[in-house]
């Protein structure tokens, strides 16, 4: 088993300690696998307690969002969204939307995540799909870092913290274009985000608790780093 792979056991254990991770095909872009939980290895459902420790420190990286599994697909769909461009994931979680604008020809793909755990899932999501991604955990040390500008920002599922609402406005100074999709707020209404596409998936695997997110919105925002071209 790879190094990451490993540490990437050791970090679910730590919060579900009779949990597993296997390679996991999505069912709307079956060209990508990520790793992430198994209930099927368990002979019972997910106990309350379990339910309530997974609901109350997360490890959004062994789940795949609803919001992530839209995305994908999107850009399969339209890959000119991401081909030979700078793409940075925000909220990668495992990764997928990294994976697939990797896939998609990217030329540049960083997965940004503030949990360190999210990282090392990205990593061994990105070797499981044969891509090249780079990884931040600091959106704004990046951006500070980067010696290029970023076209297009993705974001899925993020707005399950309020306090990232604010962000949307920030992202948008410093990229030429944001995609977002979100399954949580059902009335978005910041400057600039307009609604344009939309989709039904699963998180996987399936929490009852999670049936109410199913319906994804894709927003798209010009990025200011777009509009002040001359
Ligand atoms: C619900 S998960 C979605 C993961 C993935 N995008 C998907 O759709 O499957 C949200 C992720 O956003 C990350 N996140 C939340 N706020 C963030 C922030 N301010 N900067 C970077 N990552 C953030 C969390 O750590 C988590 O991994």
């Amino acid at each position: 088993m790879s190094d990451v792979l490993n540490d990437l056991k050791m970090l679910l254990h730590r919060t579900i300690p009779s949990a597993n991770i296997i390679p996991t095909r999505m069912p709307l872009t079956p060209w990508l696998q990520l790793w992430l939980l198994d209930d099927s290895n368990m002979d019972r459902p997910f106990s309350p307690e379990e339910i309530r420790v997974i609901w109350e420190a997360p490890p959004y990286w062994c789940f795949c969002w609803a919001s992530g599994q839209i995305m994908a697909q999107y850009i399969e769909q339209n890959p000119d969204s991401v081909k030979d461009k700078v793409v940075v994931d925000f909220g990668a979680g495992s990764g997928i939307a990294a994976v697939a604008a990797a896939k998609f020809g990217a030329k540049r793909v960083i997965a940004c995540d503030i949990d360190k755990d999210a990282i090392v899932s990205c990593k061994a999501n990105a070797a499981l799909n044969n891509v090249e991604i780079e990884f931040s955990e600091d959106f704004f040390q990046l951006i500070s870092e980067l010696n290029e500008p970023i076209d297009t920002i993705l974001a899925a599922d993020v707005l399950y913290d309020r306090d990232n609402i604010p962000l949307l406005s920030l992202l948008r100074k410093e990229c030429k274009s944001i995609l977002m999709a979100d399954s949580r707020v059902k009335n978005l209404n910041v400057e600039g985000y307009q609604q344009f596409s939309e989709g039904n998936a699963e998180t996987l695997p399936p929490l009852e608790r999670f049936d109410e997110f199913k319906h994804v919105i894709i927003y798209r925002a010009a990025g200011d780093t777009e509009i002040n071209q001359p």
